[in-house]
């Protein structure tokens, strides 16, 4: 994937790594941190590429666009193309939906295919927070800078970031994410993640994403930053993941595992096997993203689940990694106005308060916490949106994937007690740096 690097590229990545220092290393308890997304690659630059104006969105030349985005299992992404379709169609505007497999990892891997591949085949892809960097230092989104830039303010600050880079917008926020600890009624609310492994041992235990993809570097980063770790350097030149603090809190996983705090199986879990192991009723807490409220909350948990936002780690801090998803454009779409037209209606109030109404999805813009339909079916909007607005980023650099696998790799080799929890530190500070050097 990265053969063929231009000079511009490699100084966009040194410069980019450079950068990342302040978001993967900013000091401590974390939990009072806004940085999420901080360091978007301020000093890096992405030069030569199509710069999409504001106007193209209007009179697009007519047609379809095809929306890519992970696996629909709420419903949302069917949601937003069928309204997109009604509300346009008659004009001769349409949009058709692919659906990539549930793991972050594969969605990239997806993408990646079809931009070596120079096809239009996804004009509008659903990008992770974590991508910006990676893609648009390839040269396969359009510049939005000009529709961004003209509508900066409406949005949150801290998704706004996350489309930001090289001192350019590559995308428009759609939906903003953050986690929670799910629980149902008649459990206690912990205060430390000591304190839910303690819990979770007398109500059936944890379940949360502990397989090797990218949702496990969430949930590990979480209590890693929560109890003062972090992944780089200050200057972002080197690995910081092997310290006392990371092995804190990759020990208290470790060890909820072997005391039976949680299930074997979460070893294997990405979100949808964690939604269902605990819509079976048997497990008393889950880690999830804010979908996992409207998703579970059916069936024969309705009414029963709950959501408290992520503890303290004991003698420490608190921390919520940011996550979320935003509209890129493709390079090789045929109609990027049409493209921009679908980003745009996506990140519009009456959309983004219907995906947090009906599916839980966290808002892009701050009206719709405010909403009192939205307090009524998502009790918890003003912690959702405290969460985003202190969440910490993870790393920006455009080789943040291989970083990510160094830690995912090993922190399952961990859980699955395949290597020692030092072990896996070590081997996975050693495969971060030996990313790092790769320019
Ligand atoms: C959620 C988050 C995303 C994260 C992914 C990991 O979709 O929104 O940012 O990377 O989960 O599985």
């Amino acid at each position: 994937m990265r053969r063929g690097l231009g000079v511009a590229f490699l100084c966009a990545i040194v410069l980019a790594v450079t950068a990342c220092g302040s978001s993967g290393s900013s000091s401590s308890s974390g939990g009072s941190s806004s940085s999420g997304g901080s360091s978007s690659g301020s000093s890096a630059s992405v030069s030569g590429a199509k710069v999409l104006p504001a106007s193209a969105l209007n009179n697009p030349p007519k047609g379809t666009i095809t929306y890519c985005t992970g696996k629909d299992t709420t419903g949302a992404a069917h949601y937003v193309v069928s309204q997109f379709n009604a509300a346009y169609g008659s004009q001769g505007y349409h949009a058709n939906l692919v659906e990539f497999p549930a793991s972050a990892d594969q969605q990239r891997a997806q993408f990646i295919q079809r931009q070596q591949a120079k096809s239009g085949s996804c004009d509008v892809f659903s990008s992770d927070v974590i991508w910006t960097a990676e893609f648009s230092s390839q040269k396969w989104l359009y510049d939005l800078t000009p529709y961004v830039t003209a509508n900066a303010s409406k949005f949150i600050a801290a998704p706004l970031q996350t489309v930001h880079y090289g001192g350019k917008y590559w995308g428009v926020p759609q939906t903003s994410d953050a986690a929670f600890i799910y629980y149902k009624t008649g459990e206690a609310v912990p205060s430390t993640w000591q304190q839910v492994y303690t819990d979770a041992k007398k109500t059936g235990g944890i379940v949360y994403q502990g397989a090797p993809y990218e949702g496990l570097t969430c949930d590990f980063l979480e209590l890693a930053f929560a109890a003062g770790g972090q992944v780089l350097s200050a200057d972002g030149k080197k690995s910081a993941i092997n310290s006392p603090q990371n092995l804190a809190a990759l020990e208290l996983m470790v060890n909820g595992i072997k005391n039976g705090s949680a299930p074997q199986s979460v070893t294997t879990y990405m979100e949808p096997e964690t939604d269902q192991a605990f819509s079976s009723g048997k497990y008393g807490y889950m880690r999830n993203w804010t979908y996992a409220y409207a998703a579970d909350g059916t069936g024969s948990l309705k009414g029963k689940i709950h959501a408290a936002p992520l503890p303290t780690f004991a003698g420490a801090g608190k921390a919520s990694i940011l996550g979320g998803h935003n509209s890129v454009i493709s390079v090789y779409s045929k109609d990027p106005g049409l493209a921009l037209k679908f980003a745009d209606f996506f990140a519009s109030p009456a959309q983004q308060k219907a995906q947090i109404l009906k599916f839980s999805l966290a808002a892009v813009i701050p009206s719709v916490y405010k909403d009192p339909d939205v307090l009524k079916a998502v009790p918890y909007a003003p912690q959702l949106l405290q969460a985003l607005t202190q969440a910490k980023a993870r790393p920006v650099s455009p080789v943040y994937p291989q970083i990510s696998q160094a830690i995912y790799t090993n922190v399952n080799n961990a859980l699955a007690g395949r290597e020692s929890p030092q072990a896996a530190l070590k081997a996975a500070d050693s495969q971060i740096n030996s990313a790092l050097s790769t320019f």
